[in-house]
């Protein structure tokens, strides 16, 4: 949506895929779907120097609501697990110089059974969540058919415009109608919403991540011209600092975040999360791949029979990005190949390896490269041709 919000991928928090629908805050005080675990989040997210890498987005997700609306028809949230509300909630994360995010559904109810959002009831709902102070919504699609999700996607993004609240809107309605084209019109989304999910919820899992990239890289001719400033595909939230990943695993959910331009909005506990998952998270390389200003999402370039694949993305300033996947599962395999075979121009290059640190210079297309990949990991990299030194000496400045 061209409004002027979100010309990179949003960055965040959002409580779903860690946190569920955890509403027993009797018995589980510090995980359940109430204000006091959001304030947390907050914290951290001003604390922990995440707000200075750009994840500034706080976002609730399903279960936050009153099982019944207010006498105003309105939404409200849960009174024993929410007793503040939800504005005064905004001003503490507004406070800390972050932004608040909120969950609604176009359906007679949520995927979790709570109040959902009719037709009838857009408009309301559009001015209740501006009224809080709300500056992202996350507007899902269960428990309506494809004729209400027609209107109601459109009607839902005028309604938040109407509202004068700058609100970011992501929209689950692909999803529910296959992801793909001809259901699925992707520049009709580019102009409604800023971001939207196309495919299947995440899970915490190495099975769930690589499905989600292997769908985006099947339908990337469909998907990758969908994207741009403004206008986002979501393969769904990152599960880095869970239980399901490995710290290689960890860093291909990175670098493949990065290269598909996704939004990088985390799902995990930042209470008690370990120093590698920190340190993957807050890689400022990675981080700058992915809100490259120029916002083209990258492609699958190369899937070898040696069960290796290449990723690219073109970035601002003649730079790009490389990732090396390996599908397989036995040791670390040494890939040969040449940026001449990445089809990149004739010339000299520098490369930056993201996850090591390490500098290559002295490079040309025909160089042999020899890369060294883990089993379901990645060896990602930031390249850039010689010539353009003096930038990139800024560039170096500026994220390192
Ligand atoms: C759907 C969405 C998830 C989450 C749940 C909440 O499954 O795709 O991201 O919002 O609903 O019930």
């Amino acid at each position: 949506l061209d409004n002027g919000l979100l010309r990179t991928p949003p960055m965040g928090w959002m409580a779903w895929e860690r946190f569920r629908c955890d509403v027993d805050c009797k018995d589980d005080p510090k995980n359940c779907i109430s204000e006091n675990l959001f304030r947390d989040m907050a914290d951290r997210l001003a604390e922990d120097g995440w707000r200075e890498l750009g994840y500034e987005y706080v976002i609730i997700d399903d279960c936050w609501m009153s099982k019944q609306r207010d006498e105003h028809g309105r939404l409200q949230p849960d009174p024993l697990r929410f007793p503040g509300g939800i504005a005064k909630l905004a001003r503490y994360v507004h406070d800390r110089g972050l932004k608040l995010g909120i969950y609604a559904d176009m359906g007679t109810h949520t995927c979790m059974g709570y109040p959902g959002t009719t037709l009838d009831k857009i408009e309301i709902d559009a001015q209740t969540f501006a009224s809080w102070g709300v500056d992202y919504l996350k507007f899902d699609g269960c428990h309506s058919n494809p004729v209400e999700q027609m209107i109601g996607y459109p009607r839902m993004s005028k309604a938040l415009n109407a509202t004068g609240r700058p609100i970011a809107y992501s929209c689950s309605w692909p999803v529910y109608v296959g992801g793909l084209p001809p259901n699925v019109n992707y520049s009709l989304m580019g102009e409604i919403c800023h971001l939207w999910r196309n495919y299947y919820d995440i899970q915490d899992s190495w099975d769930s991540v690589i499905n989600i990239v292997d769908w985006f890289s099947n339908n990337q001719d469909a998907l990758q011209p969908a994207a741009g400033p403004g206008r986002w595909n979501d393969p769904d939230m990152l599960v880095i600092g869970n239980f399901g990943l490995s710290i290689d695993q960890a860093r291909s959910q990175m670098a493949l975040w990065a290269i598909m331009a996704a939004p990088l909005i985390m799902s995990n506990d930042l209470r008690t999360l370990s120093n590698d998952a920190r340190a993957i998270l807050q890689n400022k390389v990675a981080i700058s791949i992915n809100q490259d200003p120029r916002g083209m999402q990258g492609r699958r370039l190369l899937q070898e029979k040696s069960h290796i694949e290449v990723y690219w993305r073109p970035l601002s300033n003649s730079a790009s990005a490389l990732v090396f996947l390996s599908h397989r599962q036995d040791m670390p395999y040494l890939y040969h190949t040449s940026l001449a075979k990445l089809h990149y121009d004739p010339g000299s290059y520098e490369a930056y390896d993201v996850f090591t640190g390490r500098t290559m210079t002295g490079l040309t297309h025909t160089t042999d490269l020899k890369v060294s990949i883990n089993p379901s990991g990645v060896v990602m990299w930031y390249i850039y041709p010689t010539k353009h030194k003096r930038f990139h000496n800024t560039w170096k400045e500026h994220t390192l």
